[in-house]
């Protein structure tokens, strides 16, 4: 893959949340996690673990959280990261939302679609559906499946808005 074709490869991720009714091979979800690993985090303290939810009463209770959770019962599959906040005490968050993303590009690359339901609203909700315990908490889940949909790009900031030279607020792009 040249450097090109990388930079194609990012900016074609969409978050996805229609889903064929075909199956996800749990190798598949196996080889994504294992990339997942590969995630940068704080000390290299890993603070996280995945669980990978099939079972349908448990896609329906998570999807009824908030009221954007629906894609949890629409995709074959959720993968809930659940950090442990002693592992990175400060830096679990951003630890966790990197193997987050890893979790979503490598689907990407599988031609898998996800898309992130927030979680952190209702950890205590999420924790008790999945007997998580103290000290962990649930950062995000991933409705995960083969698409059935193509979704036009979401609108972004423009450069002109979000660069600055040197120091906050001198603008590169005028
Ligand atoms: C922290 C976070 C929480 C999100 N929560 C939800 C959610 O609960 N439900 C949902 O449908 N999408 C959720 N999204 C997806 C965003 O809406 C989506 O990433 C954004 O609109 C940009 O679209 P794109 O991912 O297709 O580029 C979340 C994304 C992030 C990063």
């Amino acid at each position: 893959m040249c450097e090109s074709d990388f930079l194609k490869f990012l900016l074609t991720r969409r978050s996805i949340r229609k889903f064929k009714k075909k199956p996800v091979d749990l190798n598949l979800v196996l080889k994504i996690l294992d990339v997942a690993r590969y995630a940068p985090s704080a000390k290299n303290s890993q603070p996280w673990e995945f669980i990978v939810v099939t079972d349908e009463a448990v896609r329906e209770r998570l999807s009824r959280i908030h009221m954007w959770a629906s894609p949890i019962r629409k995709a074959p599959i959720a993968i809930v990261v659940v950090c442990d906040k002693d592992a990175s005490p400060t830096s679990y968050h951003v630890d966790c939302a990197n193997a987050t993303m890893y979790i979503m590009l490598a689907a990407h690359a599988l031609g898998l679609g996800t898309v992130w339901i927030q979680t952190l609203r209702n950890i205590d909700e999420i924790k008790e559906i999945l007997k998580i315990p103290e000290g962990k908490i649930p950062i995000a889940i991933l409705a995960l499946g083969w698409p059935d949909e193509k979704p036009e790009p979401k609108p972004r900031k423009r450069l002109e808005e979000i660069v600055y030279m040197n120091t906050y607020g001198n603008k590169l792009l005028k």
